[in-house]
């Protein structure tokens, strides 16, 4: 990082030209050393040119005036989730954040962009340096490089911030993804000082966290799950004023702006524990499969008001109805058939349709798709969706097609079979 921080550095990462693939990389980093420039440069301005092009996906076109670091930009908030962070903070009358922990400054970009003054703070240097770097559009941002450990009893003294974020690193020295909170860099129980010390406070938190990660705190707490394009990136937990009131769970669920750049607010209000069905004979014309934000906040019982339809089973997330109704909140399925779970049966009746490839979702099932597949041997030139779960208490398979409409949400992944079960949590 440190050559890309002298001017020749920095001049040579603005001036490079746009390239794609390791040929072009090779014959570009061949002609500037020709010309003269140091190898550690060039090689430093390629890595980041690099680091600036899958930026992009997080950052849009502000990748392009950002310094990165690989991990810093695998760990930082996209700026459309950061933004919503910041309008909270801006929404609850803070005037000035501590972000701390603040990586590469993603969130901290969107707290600056927001006119709110903010103290960066992030232990490492090539990390504190990048975000001084990425702040320098917004002179009331300041970075320290600071153990946040050995800020937080400064925190609420002075009076000089009135509000804190935290996003704490969730991977641990090897590598590995860290699930609980408790093991993460803060650890919890900082954030919890942080919260005492300072009300506004709101930190970003796997989404496999229990709905009731602040009980016990003593402190009211909304904890937020935020999914973007169907992909659930984060729960965040909101603290004091940050939290609305009487708001224990909700969700926010977003879509880019190639997916129609909506955001919907899901909250607890009215709702209702939806009724099931009783039996395969209930299933109507219509399966939802709910947000994964929607899920996990345990709000799936919105969906069902809004399409007027009920659960398959009352511990599965699936919502059917014979009303189509568009919404961002749920993929809508067309159900064709629905056959008790048998493996013979089910090969002889998608051969007997025609249908040669499958995605298959599942919930509620202990069925192992890739097994699944290889067993069915499927040949034939339709498509479907196999949705595998239970129906009123027993293993059943719903043959689908998806239902194509203008706003409809696109499935989240490539991968066509998922287990929809809440489960490991998904990149930020
Ligand atoms: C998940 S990243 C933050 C990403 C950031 N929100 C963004 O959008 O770019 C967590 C950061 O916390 C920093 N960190 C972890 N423990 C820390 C501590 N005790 N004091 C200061 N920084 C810490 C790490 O260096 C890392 O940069």
């Amino acid at each position: 990082m440190a050559p890309l921080l002298r001017p020749e550095g920095w001049a040579l990462l603005e001036a490079l030209p746009p390239y794609t693939g390791p040929d072009a990389a090779m014959a570009l980093g061949e002609r500037l050393r020709a010309e003269g420039a140091e190898p550690q440069l060039v090689a430093a301005a390629m890595t980041q040119s690099r680091l600036r092009a899958k930026g992009e996906a997080k950052f849009g076109p502000f990748a392009a005036g950002m310094l990165f670091t690989a991990e810093g930009l695998e760990q930082a908030t996209r700026l459309q989730v950061a933004a919503h962070h910041a309008r909270r903070f801006r929404d609850a009358g803070c005037t000035r954040v501590a972000d701390l922990g603040c990586g590469i400054g993603g969130d901290a970009m969107a707290l600056a962009s927001l006119g709110l003054g903010v103290l960066a703070v992030d232990r490492d240097e090539a990390t504190a340096a990048v975000a001084t770097v990425n702040l320098r559009h917004w002179p009331e941002a300041q970075v320290h490089r600071a153990d946040v450990l050995d800020v937080v009893a400064e925190l609420g003294r002075d009076g000089s911030v009135d509000g804190a974020w935290l996003d704490p690193a969730r991977r641990n020295a090897s590598g590995r993804r860290v699930l609980d909170p408790h093991h993460a860099s803060p650890p919890w129980s900082a954030v919890l000082d942080v919260a005492r010390r300072v009300p506004a406070t709101g930190v970003k938190l796997a989404p496999g966290v229990p709905r009731d990660v602040a009980a016990g705190s003593g402190l009211a707490a909304e904890v937020q799950w935020v999914s973007v394009d169907g992909d659930v990136v984060e729960a965040a937990c909101w603290f004091g004023p940050l939290a609305r009131p009487g708001r224990a769970a909700t969700a926010l669920v977003l879509r880019s702006a190639e997916h129609g750049g909506t955001a919907t607010l899901v909250d607890d209000e009215g709702l209702e524990v939806p009724p099931a069905i009783g039996s395969p004979d209930g299933v109507g014309a219509y399966l939802y499969d709910p947000d994964g934000a929607v899920v996990r906040s345990g709000l799936v019982g919105q969906v069902a008001a809004l399409v007027g339809g009920s659960l398959l089973d009352p511990s599965i997330a699936y919502v059917t109805s014979d009303r189509l109704v568009t919404t961002p909140l749920a993929r809508a399925l067309a159900v064709e058939e629905v056959w008790p779970f048998g493996l013979k049966a089910l090969r002889t009746r998608l051969r007997d349709r025609g249908v040669g490839a499958v995605e298959v979702l599942k919930r509620g099932s202990a069925v192992d798709v890739e097994q699944l597949r290889r067993s069915l041997r499927l040949e034939g030139p339709r498509q479907a969706t196999l949705v595998l779960t239970r129906v009123a208490g027993r293993q059943h398979v719903l043959l689908c097609r998806p239902v194509t409409t203008p706003s409809a949400p696109t499935p989240p992944r490539p991968s066509p079979d998922r287990d929809q079960n809440p489960g490991p949590e998904t990149a930020p």
